[in-house]
């Protein structure tokens, strides 16, 4: 009897289907997917393929990205409700009010955000390319960043460089305690302490190091520590644990008693919505043409400051 995860794999074949997946997703979809990356490989790995189907495991930004960069492709998703507390942070009239309110001045839009804010920015970023894209910006700019206050506030420190704020935030980053961690790192002393730039401030000042999935997975890696303390989604421990066996991964305390660090939009999907997915060709995702002109060019521009090339801002 066919499992559901050979009946995924058969289902890719008869539809000529990439699966790609997010770290934050469960281990059997990490495990069955063509491709797990972090928000920028993953949109990076899907302009490389010539499959006609991409299924996005992961939240709806991600796959509107993959849409905007591969408008013939047809994109599905596991759960059309995958969302993300950043895009409904960012409501596109509000968005485009303060951006008007402040001309002349460069829109960086963190890639956790609508098609529509992406449509009226200068430039995306993600986590991983955020400090290039900033140094890319003439000084004599000023730089609007949103919707992620968190990360846009630890830019603005490391770089030195101020910018005007979107109120934005991560539901699920925002949870991690300064105050629990700092009594986890007198427990593991020695531990480095990873984080993603979504927390606040105040976990971010006892992280070694602060960066995107990849980057913290990368740190795994090559650090010979034997225990690591992290303050992100623990769907990334999978990949964690699969390069490290040796070593232990803590997870990072939330505020409370919650085990509340879930992103409970990565969660929605599970194998049997992969499975429908494939078979129905749908939930698909669309994006207006006019959304996808506007949107391409922003992100365009990110991938050639993040291949080192040089871009004009007007
Ligand atoms: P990465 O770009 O680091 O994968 O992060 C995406 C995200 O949604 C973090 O919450
Ligand atoms: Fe959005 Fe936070 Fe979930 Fe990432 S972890 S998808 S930023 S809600």
């Amino acid at each position: 009897m066919k499992t559901l995860i050979d009946e995924i794999r058969s289902l890719k074949v008869e539809r000529n289907a990439l699966v790609l997946a997010h770290y934050y997703e469960d281990g059997a979809i990490q495990d069955l997917a063509d491709f797990v990356g972090d928000s920028l490989q993953l949109a990076q790995y899907s302009q490389k393929t010539n499959h006609a189907v991409v299924l996005m495991a992961g939240v709806v930004f991600m796959a509107e990205t993959v849409k905007i960069l591969s408008p013939d492709k047809t994109v599905i998703v596991p759960d059309p409700n995958a969302g993300c507390s950043l895009v409904t942070h960012s409501p596109i009239e509000k968005y485009k009010a303060w951006k008007a309110s402040h001309p002349g001045s460069v829109l960086v839009s963190y890639v956790n955000c609508s098609a529509e804010a992406k449509s009226i920015s200068d430039v995306i970023c993600t986590s991983a390319n955020a400090e290039a894209i900033i140094r890319s910006i003439p000084q004599s700019k000023t730089i609007l960043f949103g919707p992620d206050r968190n990360l846009g506030s630890y830019l603005q420190k490391k770089l030195n460089r101020p910018m005007e704020l979107w109120p934005g935030a991560c539901e699920v980053h925002v949870l991690f305690s300064a105050r629990k961690l700092y009594e986890l790192k007198k427990a593991h002393p020695g531990a480095p302490i990873l984080a993603h730039p979504e927390c606040l401030d105040a976990v971010l000042q006892y992280a070694d190091v602060v960066g995107s999935t990849s980057r913290l997975l990368t740190e795994v890696k090559q650090n010979p520590a034997k225990t690591f303390i992290v303050a992100t989604e623990p769907g990334i421990f999978h990949q964690m644990k699969k390069a490290r066996p040796d070593a232990e991964i803590v997870q990072a305390p939330a505020e409370g008693s919650c085990a509340c660090n879930e992103c409970p939009y990565m969660k929605m999907n599970t194998l049997e919505k992969i499975r429908a997915a494939l078979h129905d060709l749908s939930p698909e995702i669309s994006v207006a043409s006019q959304i996808i002109d506007r949107a391409r060019m922003p992100l365009e521009r990110m991938m050639k400051i993040t291949a080192g090339e040089s871009v004009q801002w007007h």
